[in-house]
């Protein structure tokens, strides 16, 4: 029983903290590659839902596979997410898997690349067709209008590749001076840059390349591994961070880049509010900047700036999550102690009780016994239309004048004690200069010891015992004599039958007179 409560404290305690901590949101994070881009957006996609509580992300990347992202994406699905991000890998061979999602009602946001159906609740990217058209308008100029291109354009069939590529054709059409080479097939991928690069320069080696347009800056650095320093590489990310594009653009190892945002808290900050029903932008175009030699390290130190502060940032949350978890662990600790104490309280109380009821009935018991009282207070009173009962032996002992035997049977160890004491109280009941000093003496005890003995055994003391006595035999010869009150009063030792009514009234809730009448 013990045991049971402890565990009912126990689980309401956990369940209690837990409470605290519900998932209120869960978010499944589709990306269909893993690279630094990813790992930085990533952080912050994390760092943005810091900010909300009961946000929970799953994150999930395909490592540039078609099939992997559909499979991906459909479990996101089956374990019940709430909402989903995605950067589809490419336009169509994602975008069932997106559809099946959006048809069950769960909300998804499509970021950074895009699917060929209208089926998603909002779009957040920047403008891939106008970072090709810009940097295509800045190797215009760094060619002074002159030059040969040699484009790596990203994967196939993803749409910041198709965007990118129309984006800087459509800029280099004005500039007739401007010749693209080639136009190579790149997967974003440093690896296959350098491959199409190194495989096109097979065919093509006395072909002048002055500058190289990658379509991220992986692409640029790994045609740079094929064809050397002295080419231009252009490429597109920007990343901050150690071997991101702005150092490499510093370093002169690119010549330019533009930095292609990640800005995860954002899109955190957009899928909160979609699940809880606030307004937001359906289609948001997120801005940028290119990188040249000329801002590179202003833009480095910033970005270092603020990767040191969403670092201190993160650190911060690490501490608040184990102060809170502490705290969880402090409550659950608190909780057991409270549920143990006040089981201890209770069962210390009911095993009191327990003890008091037990110490009451028994002396209760011994304290009827001695007198065979039970018959005048535990039956129905004669006023209540019953007859008080009083067995034949009584009524013969006491009609007879004998006076009723003492049942022995109940009062222990304490039966010798008690039959030596009644004896000697009904020897003496008639007479009323009775006192207790005459029973302890009667007794061999002194006055202390005779009232300590018998009101540890029976919880009254002698007087009350005495008294007792004396109106339970009035009581018995009310019922069984002819004697008028006052003549029972006498005999049972009262000296004033005034007092006798009294006393009797108190005892039994009514006076002799009624006792009489039945
Ligand atoms: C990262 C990345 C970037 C590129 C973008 C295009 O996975 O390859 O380098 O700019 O994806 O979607």
């Amino acid at each position: 029983m013990l045991q049971r409560l402890l565990y009912i404290f126990l689980l309401a305690a956990i369940l209690a903290s837990c409470a605290e901590n519900k998932v209120k949101y869960r978010i499944g994070v589709s990306q269909c590659s893993h690279d630094i881009w990813r790992d930085k957006q990533n952080a912050e996609l994390k760092m943005g839902a810091y900010f909300h509580d009961g946000v929970a992300l799953k994150f999930a990347a395909a490592y540039d596979s078609d099939e992997r992202q559909v499979q991906q994406i459909d479990s996101l699905v089956n374990e019940g997410i709430d909402l989903l991000i995605v950067a589809p890998n490419q336009v169509q061979t994602i975008s069932p898997a997106i559809d099946r999602a959006y048809d069950k009602g769960i909300p998804v946001i499509v970021f950074e690349r895009k699917t060929s159906s209208r089926k998603y609740t909002a779009f957040i990217s920047a403008d891939n067709y106008e970072m090709g058209r810009i940097m295509g308008e800045y190797i215009v100029s760094r060619l002074h209008g002159h030059g040969s291109v040699l484009e790596i354009k990203g994967l196939e069939g993803s749409s910041p590749s198709i965007e990118r590529h129309n984006g800087f054709m459509d800029a280099i059409k004005n500039a007739p001076g401007i010749k693209v080479v080639a136009s190579l097939q790149g997967d974003w991928t440093e690896l296959k840059a350098y491959e199409s690069t190194q495989q096109w320069l097979l065919n093509n080696k006395d072909v002048r390349v002055d500058l190289v347009f990658g379509a991220n800056d992986r692409t640029a650095m790994g045609a740079r591994k094929a064809l050397g320093k002295d080419v231009l590489y252009c490429g597109i990310d920007g990343l901050p961070g150690e071997n991101g594009g702005i150092q490499l653009v510093r370093d002169s190892l690119l010549d330019a880049s533009y930095i292609y945002p990640t800005h995860g808290d954002q899109i955190i900050e957009l899928a909160v509010n979609i699940l809880e029903g606030k307004p937001y932008e359906k289609e948001t175009l997120l801005m940028s900047a290119l990188v040249t030699r000329d801002n590179a390290q202003v833009l480095l130190m910033q970005s270092e700036e603020l990767m040191r502060q969403a670092h201190r940032l993160d650190q911060l949350h690490d501490k608040a999550d184990n102060y809170l978890h502490k705290l969880d662990t402090q409550r659950v600790v608190n909780w057991m102690t409270i549920g143990i104490i006040t089981l201890l309280v209770i069962v210390f109380v009911l095993f009191y009780l327990y003890h008091l009821r037990k110490i009451s009935m028994q002396q209760e018991r011994v304290a009827n016994t001695l007198w065979n009282m039970e018959s005048p207070k535990a039956s129905p009173s004669p006023s209540e239309g019953g007859d008080v009962q009083i067995d034949d032996a009584t009524k013969n002992s006491v009609s007879s004048g004998n006076q009723t035997s003492l049942p022995s049977e109940g009062l222990g160890e304490a039966s010798p004690f008690l039959s030596r004491f009644r004896e000697a109280v009904e020897a003496r009941l008639s007479d009323s200069d009775l006192s207790v000093d005459d029973l302890a003496a009667d007794m061999n005890l002194s006055r202390v010891q005779l009232y300590r003995k018998v009101k540890a055994v029976t919880g009254a003391s002698p007087v009350e015992l005495l008294r007792t006595a004396r109106l339970h035999r009035a009581y018995q010869l009310l019922l069984t004599t002819d004697k008028s009150v006052s003549e029972v009063a006498y005999t049972v030792g009262f000296t004033a039958p005034s007092y006798f009514t009294k006393c009797f009234k108190e005892e039994y809730g009514k006076v002799p007179g009624d006792v009489r009448k039945n």
